[in-house]
């Protein structure tokens, strides 16, 4: 079963998911951490960079994978999700840049870019852990509705729904390139272990397609229910359409000490 967290804010989510991944990254110093953009997981970089200092986790051995990069931007444009991660994530954990793999979204080597990018992943030993924000849409990486569930790493084309959702990034929503790179789901599902981020009432109906919907290219984040190892973490706004709240709160609030990956 998708192992269900709901919290009362996204503080708390984001403070929990850091918690999540170090523990990982106690046991395995050299992780390989798939990182998302996007404004879900701002604060769970800020948080891990605080409770790594807290609990004396070293990250410098840590090798990071984006999910996904727009096609067509000109190199070292502040709206690249390179710029983004080498912001949120790199400066905000002290790490080196080098730690960092993005998929090239230069329109010169475009066709060969998916398969570089996944050969990476392959020679790395794979994804140990999987970071994921929920587009409005169901959409995760820039898997757009309609993706298949076995696609690898290549080029998407974003819907208007996905352009508008992020055209505040940009001076104006015509700058919203049509073109993305984004890890595929068949991707995704190879990490090792999922942990999915979700905040707001605006998710709330993505999430309970996700969670309990039936698994379908309509809502490529549905795809994570047939991942071993998946965490949804959620605030009570994007959790408020679930059917089994009550249970995944039970299940939460009675998980054995056994299983728990709280950090102390
Ligand atoms: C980001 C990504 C997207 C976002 C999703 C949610 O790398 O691939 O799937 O996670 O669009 O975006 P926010 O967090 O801005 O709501």
């Amino acid at each position: 079963m998708t192992e269900v967290v709901v919290v009362d804010s996204p503080d708390s989510a984001s403070s929990l998911a850091a918690e999540l991944i170090l523990s990982k990254v106690r046991t395995k110093p050299a992780l390989r951490l798939g990182v998302a953009t996007g404004a879900t997981p701002v604060s769970l970089y800020r948080r891990m960079a605080v409770l790594a200092k807290q609990f004396g986790i070293d990250l410098g051995e840590l090798q990071a994978y984006a999910l996904d990069e727009y096609v067509g931007l000109e190199p070292g444009s502040p709206q690249s999700f390179r710029h983004f991660l080498e912001e949120h994530f790199i400066e905000v954990l002290g790490l080196d840049s080098n730690c960092l793999v993005v998929p090239s979204g230069d329109v010169g080597t475009i066709a060969t870019a998916g398969d570089h990018f996944e050969k990476a992943i392959r020679d790395t030993g794979g994804i140990d852990c999987q970071i994921l924000g929920i587009g409005s849409n169901g959409h995760i990486g820039f898997n757009e509705p309609g993706s298949s569930l076995g696609s690898r790493t290549r080029v998407k084309t974003l819907t208007e729904n996905t352009r508008r959702d992020n055209a505040a990034y940009f001076s104006q929503p015509e700058d919203v390139p049509v073109h993305c790179i984004s890890q595929g789901i068949g991707t995704i599902l190879e990490a090792r272990a999922l942990v999915m981020l979700a905040f707001g009432d605006k998710k709330a109906e993505a999430v309970a397609s996700a969670v309990e919907g039936p698994i379908s290219a309509s809502c490529p984040a549905s795809a994570i229910q047939l991942h071993p190892h998946a965490t949804v973490i959620l605030d009570e706004g994007a959790a408020s359409r679930l059917e089994q709240l009550r249970y995944y709160k039970f299940v939460w609030e009675n998980k054995p000490d056994w299983q728990s990956w709280r950090l102390s």
